[in-house]
């Protein structure tokens, strides 16, 4: 392994609250980048010296899920990749765009494709449309980045004054500072046209009230995260009034992360990444990831 990076969900299993499923010992993180330093008789497609990525899902080849989705994570229940070895089944690997540094690849396999499901997924967004995007971390930036290559408009909330400088300068259309600007969802109906296209919907109990009433009529809401809580209060007339579609995504399949390879090399697209430590430090990772104290994802570089 290269280079690995934490995603919020690694988090949630180090606290124990992944579900009966995962359990310790296990080695986290999802999301990295390797070199193959040996390949079994029987494998054709990856040769020593390849740079790689394994799938989030080792048992997602494409399609649709799988019914037992659940056995198949890296970082819980499988172990994951803050190690300096691993063995993989070449099914559960793919190769890693050129023009990034390990860094950069090693925020693709979580991060990265739960920003491209959720854009270019099930139901792929249009040119000139309109993305709500909550927050500044992994999958927002992601998203932000993939959005504005494809020439969707671009709507960022943030927590300061100094995030939202950094989200401007990553070319965000609107952003939306949550500490001087308390309503955040009329600010974003305000600056389209009665309702954003779609939003990317990071924040869980205390923000899917709000960016319903940010959703045009006829929008869609794509629930990936959960950072403020699990249970939300809904007031279902503000669903029912607008035709709206409420889908979830669950990161992707090896397939969906082949094609952000693709994506990202043809347009050059290199992911943000907060910062960088080593190794030994990744405790500390984790506790910048428990504060908030982040802006896109951290990584820990491995080896030399
Ligand atoms: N469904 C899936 O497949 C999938 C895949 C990946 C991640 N996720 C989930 O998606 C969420 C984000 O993951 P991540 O790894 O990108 O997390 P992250 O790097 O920790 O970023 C989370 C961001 O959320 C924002 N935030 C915090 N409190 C907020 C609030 N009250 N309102 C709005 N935004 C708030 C913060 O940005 P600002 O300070 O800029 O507001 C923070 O940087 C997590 O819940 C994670 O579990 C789900």
């Amino acid at each position: 392994m290269r280079a690995a990076s934490l995603n919020f969900r690694d988090l949630v299993v180090l606290r124990g609250q992944h579900g009966r499923a995962v359990q310790p010992p296990l080695i986290p993180l999802s999301d990295g980048v390797g070199v193959v330093r040996a390949v079994g008789a029987a494998v054709t497609g990856f040769a020593v010296g390849d740079r790689v990525s394994p799938a989030f899902f080792q048992n997602w080849a494409g399609g649709g899920p799988p019914r037992d989705l659940e056995i198949g994570r890296l970082g819980g229940p499988l172990d994951g990749v803050l190690a300096t070895e691993r063995v993989f089944p070449a099914s559960g690997l793919v190769h890693v765009p050129g023009h990034l540094s390990d860094a950069e690849a090693a925020t693709l396999p979580c991060a990265g494709l739960t920003a491209w499901s959720a854009l270019f997924g099930d139901a792929p967004m249009r040119v000139g449309e309109t993305l709500l995007i909550l927050g500044t971390g992994g999958v927002a930036l992601m998203a932000l980045q993939l959005a504005r290559a494809a020439g969707i408009r671009t709507i960022v909330t943030t927590s300061s004054p100094e995030k939202a400088a950094r989200v401007s300068a990553l070319g965000a259309d609107l952003v939306i500072d949550r500490s001087a600007t308390e309503d955040w969802a009329k600010a974003a109906r305000a600056a389209s046209d009665g309702g954003v296209d779609r939003v990317l919907e990071l924040g869980g109990a205390a923000t899917l009230p709000h960016s319903i009433k940010a959703t045009r009529v006829g929008g869609q809401i794509i629930l990936v995260g959960n950072v403020t809580g699990n249970t939300a209060e809904l007031f279902l007339p503000a669903i029912l009034t607008r035709q709206m579609t409420l889908r979830s995504v669950t990161v992707g399949s090896k397939q969906g992360l082949m094609a952000l390879n693709r994506a990202l090399a043809a347009h050059a697209i290199h992911p943000v990444v907060g910062r960088a430590v080593a190794f030994d430090d990744a405790p500390e990772a984790f506790r910048a990831l428990e504060a908030q104290a982040t802006f896109a994802n951290i990584c820990v570089q491995i080896g030399d």
